[in-house]
Formats: structure tokens, C-alpha cells, sequence
């Protein structure tokens, strides 16, 4: 049986010089339920423990509910953490920006965010949200800002923005999972080529993972036993083994959020790449950027 390797490519560099881990932590549905608040809580407080140093939440997860509990989560470590919430559409105007930024840091606990995204494009002109955006890394509200749900040509129209404030794009939160490979169409050779960060969402398929029984379900097992690993942990080193690629599973128990973070202890092999790359083919046919 081959020997695991740790996995060399944990963390990245992005482009402001800050190395961060490319595992991290999903907060979706988080802040819904006061009885799961404790869980959830130690949850994010464990994943942090184990090297999951990025936590991904939005103002619209729980009204502001999830906000809360990673300021619980993150109390005393802020400087552990890579911080990133996302604005709603409808508040991306200049001023609104601002001011949702500024609830969502009163929600946090925290005096900034490490990056600040728009959650998808809505019906304020690009143009208003990045001068915000700008506003705010002048301010030193957020250090750095990216966008969310975006396909290539959104992509082309807030880079040439960007590029009139002399900034970049950090990332591209999309979703991407094993049955969901359509940004690998448009969006992932946008960002190869500009640089821009990739964050895969619900890579574990938001409660889709594949069954044991199912025919990419015992590839993943075998490539799995190789490693010593788990099907689910292949499967999310599948998704960062690409350069610039990070992941947010959501977990909100301890058993899930340790089996994750373990999904950065080893590497894949280009014959196990290959084989997961044919048990889950990307569409052959592009229909534009699925989302959640
Ligand atoms: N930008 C966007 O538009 C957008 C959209 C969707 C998601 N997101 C972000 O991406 C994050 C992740 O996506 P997601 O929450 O949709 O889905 P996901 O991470 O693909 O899947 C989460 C589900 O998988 C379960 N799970 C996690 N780890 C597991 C493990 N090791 N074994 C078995 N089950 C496990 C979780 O259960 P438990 O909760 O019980 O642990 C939960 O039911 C979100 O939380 C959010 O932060 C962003």
C-alpha cells in the first residue's frame, strides 16, 4: 500500500501576501436555531484547532444569526482566523455597502474583515459596490474584497472596475462539488489566468454526497483506503489539488469538522485524480454558472 503524503499545497498565498489554509469552514445554516448554538460554536471552535483557519459567513445566513455565532466561535483568536462575509445584493449600493459591512463587524465582534463579498449580482451597478468596497480597505474595514456567483463575463465587467481604482478581484466564491464541475468551463480558466482566487461552496454537495453503493461512491472508497482517508476527504482534496482552489465545508459537529480537516493530511496521486476525474465527468455542455 503506497504511504500518504502530507499534502504539500495546505495553504496559499494570495495575492496581498497573506499565506491562508485552503480549508476552511462553511457557516450556512448556522444561527438558524438557538438549542444548535452551543454545536455549532464548538464546531467552528474545533476546526479552527485543527487548521480550518478560514470561516466563511454572511449577513443573510440566519438574519445575522450565523454572524453570531462565529464571534462566539472566534472570541480571544480573532488573529487565528481569516474572516470573510458576504453582503446581500440589495445592499450593495455605495452607502449600503458601507452599512451592512458595518453591522456585520458589530455582529462579529471584530474591528475588520479579512475579505468582503458580494453574495451575487443584484441590481446595483458594479461600479458603486467596488468604490465601496474601496472605501471600506481605505478605512481598514475589510482588507481585501471579492465577489460571489459570478460567471466570466461578470467576472470581465467588476475586473475592469477594479482595475479603474488600480485593485484586483481576491476571489470567486462558486459552487463546486464532484456532480457540479461546470465552473471548470468558464470561470475556472478565468481565474487561472487572472489570478484570482477560486472558493469552492458546498463542496461536499450540500447533503448530496455520493453513496457508498453509487459507482463513483467505490472509487472514492477505494482511492480513500489508499490514503488511509475517507471518501469525503478525498473528495475535497480533489477540489484544492488545483492551484488557487480553496473549499468551506459546512460541518456543525465535532465528527465532522475533524474528518474535514483531515482532508489536508494527504495527497492524491495523478492516477487517483485521473480515476475521480472519470467517475465524475464535468458536463460536456456548458449552460452558464449553477448556484445554490
Ligand atoms: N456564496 C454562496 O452563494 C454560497 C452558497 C452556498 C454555500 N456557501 C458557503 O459554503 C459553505 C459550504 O456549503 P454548504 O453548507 O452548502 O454545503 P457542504 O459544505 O457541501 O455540505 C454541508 C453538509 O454536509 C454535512 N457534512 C459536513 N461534513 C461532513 C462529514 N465529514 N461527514 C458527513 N457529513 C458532513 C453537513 O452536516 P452537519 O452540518 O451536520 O455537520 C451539512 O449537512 C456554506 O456553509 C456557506 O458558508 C456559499
Amino acid at each position: 500500500m503506497m504511504a500518504s503524503k502530507k499534502a504539500p499545497h495546505a495553504t496559499l498565498a494570495l495575492p496581498t501576501g497573506e499565506t491562508i489554509p485552503r480549508l476552511g469552514l462553511g457557516t450556512w445554516r448556522m444561527g438558524e436555531d438557538r438549542r444548535r448554538r452551543e454545536a455549532e460554536v464548538a464546531a467552528l471552535r474545533l476546526g479552527l484547532d485543527l487548521g480550518l483557519g478560514l470561516i466563511d459567513t454572511a449577513e443573510m445566513y440566519g438574519s445575522g444569526g450565523a454572524e453570531a455565532v462565529v464571534a462566539e466561535a472566534i472570541a480571544g483568536r480573532r488573529d487565528e482566523v481569516f474572516l470573510v462575509s458576504k453582503v446581500l445584493p440589495d445592499n450593495a449600493s455605495r452607502q449600503g455597502t458601507i452599512a451592512a459591512c458595518e453591522r456585520s463587524l458589530a455582529r462579529l465582534g471584530t474591528d475588520r474583515l479579512d475579505c468582503y463579498l458580494l453574495h451575487w449580482r443584484g441590481r446595483h451597478p458594479l461600479e458603486d459596490t467596488i468604490a465601496a468596497f474601496e472605501k471600506l480597505v481605505g478605512d481598514g474595514k475589510i482588507l481585501s474584497w471579492g465577489v460571489s456567483n459570478f460567471d466570466a463575463d461578470d467576472l470581465d465587467e467588476a475586473y475592469t472596475v477594479a482595475a479603474s481604482f488600480g485593485e484586483t478581484i481576491t476571489c470567486d466564491q462558486v459552487l463546486y462539488h464532484l456532480k457540479e464541475r461546470a465552473i471548470e468551463h468558464a470561470v475556472m480558466p478565468w481565474c487561472e489566468k487572472h489570478k484570482v482566487a477560486i472558493v469552492a461552496y458546498s463542496p461536499l454537495g450540500h447533503g448530496t454526497f455520493p453513496g457508498p453503493r453509487s459507482a463513483g461512491g467505490r472509487v472514492l472508497k477505494e482511492i480513500a483506503e489508499l490514503h488511509h482517508a475517507t471518501p469525503r476527504q478525498v473528495a475535497l482534496q480533489f477540489l484544492v489539488h488545483r492551484p488557487g482552489l480553496f473549499a468551506i465545508p459546512k460541518a456543525s459537529t465535532p465528527e465532522h469538522a475533524t474528518e474535514n480537516a483531515g482532508a489536508g493530511d494527504f495527497q492524491l496521486s495523478d492516477v487517483d485524480v485521473e480515476r475521480i476525474d472519470k467517475a465524475f465527468p464535468r458536463s460536456s455542455h456548458y449552460r452558464g454558472l449553477p448556484v445554490l
